[in-house]
């Protein structure tokens, strides 16, 4: 018989433990967009290894072409689901440093949350599972079920390795359901599970113009400025109206159900506040759909970084002699990050001014996912959700991605759950990133309640 109340008096106990062993990772900067961070991106990895060997699971690192793919599993049990936890030991990196309040790899606990790199994006929320899995063995508790591990450390950057590994893998991680631990939860004391994410088409635009930078008043007014070419291009991509200019780029794209509307309409949302969280004046986005509909379940176009030109300080008249952006399309189920791109090289082609040479560098893609909200694992999840966080979970969808899933569900068949532990405000990918204490404690519980339910 499982011991439940055993589970949660253990990890009572070792609540201290539980974050000294997320500090540890925490410090390693293995920032997988960083070619000079090879020897953190293999520290991190035996860190996340070691933790799995610990409690007893057999790991194995499965190297590739980039950093090594952590494979780990308990005991078979045969007639038992078979869960794969995914997670990812990568982070995005730091910089701006200036922008810190303290160091990013040398996590502190503030107001109750932990302050550093990756905290909530996601090594925090990833390790609630190793935890979870190790407390039911150290209890001397029988897992129910066979847990089974994929932690990889480029989800940041493409998913090279795991791409690639995936044939080869994929009878090992055969499973019934993947469970994720990588994304938010509705709001502060209210949990979510999600549903949908979007998928994304990410690429760097070049511009060419003359060979060199040219003086601007010798020679402007008679050839073409890359950065003002790019810049018409790139307004062109999508109306002030938040309409996407591709041809043929909505056909695949499958409407909001009235259903979800509605049930999206019944979550607590103010755009008032939202608009004061993020510090704009006004929210923009697609006429016609509510901010929740506009980043949940509707594509889209953004710019990421601009580049070229003066950059320094005073001023310089210089016709730049090239200039690039990095760009990207959020895309719903059913689009096709690989069709995108074509619908964008023909538009470029059709949309080139005079005088100056495009070119399109593919950076990464992926699909996006919608999970079934009545699988036969939802209800289960629910439950341990429910448990571990002392209320009831919604269902949303977010607008974030995690490329390889869609990749891993057409190989293993299994269902998803997408737990989220996270908060919207806790600056992923931005400075201060942080996670809510409790929200880790809470997480493993509820983690550590999800293999009891999953198995019922
Ligand atoms: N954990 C995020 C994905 C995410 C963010 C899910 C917010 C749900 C809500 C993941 O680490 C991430 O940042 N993905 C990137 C992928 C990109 C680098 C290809 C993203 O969404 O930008
Ligand atoms: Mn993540
Ligand atoms: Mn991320």
């Amino acid at each position: 018989m499982t011991d439940l109340s055993a589970i949660d008096r253990y990890l009572e106990s070792n609540r201290q433990s539980h974050l000294d062993q997320l500090f540890e990772l925490l410090r390693i900067a293995s920032v997988s967009a960083d070619s000079s961070k090879t020897a953190e991106m293999a520290d991190a990895a035996n860190w996340v290894e070691a933790k799995l060997a610990s409690g007893g699971l057999k790991t194995q690192q499965i190297r590739g072409d980039g950093p090594s793919l952590i494979y780990a599993e308990s005991e078979p049990l045969p007639g038992k689901p078979v869960v794969l936890v995914y997670g990812h030991y990568d982070v995005q990196p730091a910089d701006p440093l200036n922008l810190w309040d303290s160091p990013p790899f040398e996590p502190v606990v503030k107001n109750g949350n932990i302050y550093a790199r990756g905290s909530t994006d996601d090594k925090g929320q990833m390790l609630t599972h190793v935890q979870s899995v190790l407390a039911w063995k150290a209890c001397g508790q029988k897992l129910p079920l066979q847990v089974k591990f994929l932690i990889e450390g480029q989800e940041e950057n493409g998913s090279e390795v795991l791409e690639a590994k995936l044939p080869e893998i994929a009878e090992r991680i055969a499973c019934d359901v993947i469970v994720i631990s990588d994304s938010s939860q509705y709001a502060k004391g209210q949990p979510a599970i999600t549903y949908g994410l979007r998928g994304i088409a990410y690429f760097e635009l070049r511009v060419h113009g003359p060979k060199a930078d040219l003086h601007s008043g010798s020679f402007g007014g008679a050839v073409a400025n890359p950065a003002l070419a790019l810049a018409r291009i790139l307004t062109e991509l999508k109306t002030p109206d938040g309409k996407i200019q591709l041809p043929g780029f909505y056909d695949s794209v499958v409407d909001l159900e009235a259903s979800e509307r509605t049930m999206w309409a019944g979550l607590q949302f103010s755009d008032d506040a939202f608009a004061k969280q993020l510090g704009v004046e006004a929210l923009a986005g697609e006429a016609g759909y509510t901010s929740l509909e506009r980043r949940w379940a509707r594509p889209t176009f953004d710019v990421h970084g601009l580049l070229g030109g003066y950059q320094g300080e005073g001023g310089k008249t210089i016709i730049p002699s090239w200039a690039a952006a990095k760009i990207s399309f959020r895309l719903v189920p059913n689009q096709d990050p690989k069709q995108v791109g074509e619908q964008l090289r023909a538009f470029l082609a059709a949309h080139t001014p005079p005088g100056v040479r495009l070119e399109l560098i593919d950076l990464h893609g992926g699909k996006g996912v919608v999970v079934n909200p009545n699988s036969k694992y939802m209800q289960g999840a629910m439950k341990a959700v429910e448990e571990g966080f002392a209320a009831k979970p919604v269902l949303i969808r977010e607008g974030g991605s995690i490329p390889i899933v869609a990749q891993m569900v057409d190989a293993t068949k299994a269902d998803v759950l997408l737990l989220g532990w996270g908060l919207d405000d806790d600056g992923a990918h931005s400075p201060n990133e942080k996670f809510c204490l409790e929200d880790y404690y809470r997480g493993i519980r509820a983690s550590s309640r999800l293999w009891h339910h999953l198995a019922c």
